[in-house]
């Protein structure tokens, strides 16, 4: 565990408005967390370009919003009940719990106090639907997304009269009652996935798989993360979901390890034949040039928001013990976000807040562009402070409006990487950051 880089990215996410702790006044609540200014920005723009890669530049790929409630015999049928389980034990000495895989030579982790036999511990969140709490009221908060999906199957494929293959995407929240949540946001009991169904051919599914795996690894490293930091595993028989006729984890190396961060999944017809065999509708599908009917397969793309989110930062991290020219005397930190996903694109600062005209054309600067681009406006502090500032939540560049603006109409316009100031005619300010900061 790379312990200081980790407590380094939680406490600027804290500070600076990413990431809070959820019910932080009551003593916070663990395994859940809100999303503060910027982390809000921040996490909109990750889903927009999944959906905009995923769904909008995809031809026959369809969107889709589906309760997060649905009725219980879904998950019977989608072998959730019955099968969706980790092992859970606790110490006889502390009585905590943890998932078995987590203790090593059956001892506790926390006090080395002895531990009772593994039992099955179901991770569905159950809830009671209706005023009367009795076994017949009780669903569950979905612990994906995608069932929501295939229980559409049909109602997408008719109303868009799409042919095979095609897919399905979806955005929502997903709710899991974890035995042991941990490492901030990497394990919660509320999260949020980013789901993608692909429906085919049998025939054609093993091509499809590596198809779409192909894709999702060129996504991940478009939204930002280094090549080097992301590989994949390919799960063992026994280790997969009990839906998957074949998985791999693309994992991504946090501070505390590789630790998977998306999955691609062949689920086979595993979903769409237990849904015709609970629901009693039949959801195969009739090839019009092949003339034959079958349940179609499914190879699922599944990515949490959250894992992708905190994925990003710890990329993105860099601390100077030294500021970074490398002789200052203060510790500085630089967030290298994507501009896709920099939830500040562009800083606007006055050199100084005591002169009408700098404040004047920096207002007009900031409203201007602010309707285009994702803008944050600072006139307090010395300006070197201020760039410090940005450059620890990732801002992308920052414009200086100085005493020669007052003479000549241009500012400098600072690159966060290069820390390189260039000077800029206002008028072309736009164009310029056009080009730099629209990417799709
Ligand atoms: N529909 C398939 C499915 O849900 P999964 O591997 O269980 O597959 C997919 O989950 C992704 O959802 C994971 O790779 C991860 O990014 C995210 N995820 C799962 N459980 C999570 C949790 N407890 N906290 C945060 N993200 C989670």
């Amino acid at each position: 565990m790379e312990e200081n880089k980790f407590e380094g990215i939680v406490n600027l996410a804290k500070k600076r408005g990413f990431v809070f702790p959820s019910s932080e006044i009551y003593g916070g609540f663990s395994s859940c967390y809100d999303y503060g200014p910027l982390g809000v920005e921040m996490k909109n723009k990750i889903k927009n370009f999944w959906w905009q890669t995923m769904t909008r530049r995809k031809e026959k790929v369809f969107g889709l919003d589906s309760a997060i409630l649905m009725a219980p015999k879904i998950w019977e049928a989608s072998g959730h009940l019955a099968g969706f389980v980790d092992q859970l034990v606790e110490c006889k000495n502390c009585k905590k719990r943890f998932r078995i895989d987590e203790t090593q030579e059956k001892k506790c982790p926390e006090c080395q106090g002895e531990l009772t036999e593994p039992k099955n511990f179901n991770l569905m969140m159950k809830t009671f639907i209706g005023p009367i709490e009795d076994k017949a009221s009780i669903t569950f908060l979905r612990p994906e997304t995608c069932q929501g999906i295939y229980v559409n199957f049909l109602n997408v494929q008719r109303t868009m009269r799409s042919s095979l293959p095609f897919g399905i995407c979806q955005i929502g929240k997903a709710f899991r009652n974890e035995i042991s949540p941990r490492n901030f946001l990497y394990r919660l009991r509320e999260f949020e996935q980013m789901e993608f169904q692909w429906f085919c051919d049998p025939g054609k599914a093993d091509f499809w798989f590596d198809f779409w795996l192909k894709e999702r690894l060129a996504f991940l490293e478009r939204i930002g993360l280094r090549k080097e930091n992301i590989r994949v595993f390919e799960v063992p028989e026994k280790e997969r979901a009990h839906y998957a006729k074949r998985q791999i984890d693309i994992e991504f190396k946090f501070p505390f390890g590789w630790k998977e961060i998306e999955g691609v999944h062949n689920r086979g017809d595993w979903d769409l034949s237990r849904h015709s065999q609970f629901s009693g509708k039949d959801l195969s599908y009739f090839d019009p040039e092949t003339k034959k009917r079958f349940i179609p397969y499914i190879i699922e793309t599944s990515v949490g928001v959250d894992r992708l989110f905190f994925a990003l930062l710890c990329d993105a991290f860099e601390e100077f013990e030294k500021g970074r020219s490398g002789k200052g005397k203060e510790k500085e930190i630089l967030l290298k976000l994507s501009p896709l996903v920099a939830p500040v694109e562009i800083a606007v600062l006055p050199l100084v807040q005591n002169n009408s005209g700098i404040v004047k054309i920096s207002r007009e600067i900031f409203e201007s562009l602010q309707k285009e681009f994702l803008c944050f406006y600072d006139q307090t502090g010395s300006i070197g402070r201020r760039y410090r500032r940005q450059d620890e939540i990732g801002t992308v560049f920052a414009i200086t409006v100085d005493f020669q603006t007052l003479e000549d109409r241009t500012v400098t316009v600072r690159d966060r990487d290069t820390m390189k100031q260039e000077r800029k005619r206002i008028e072309e300010l736009k164009d310029f950051f056009r080009e730099k900061l629209r990417y799709f």
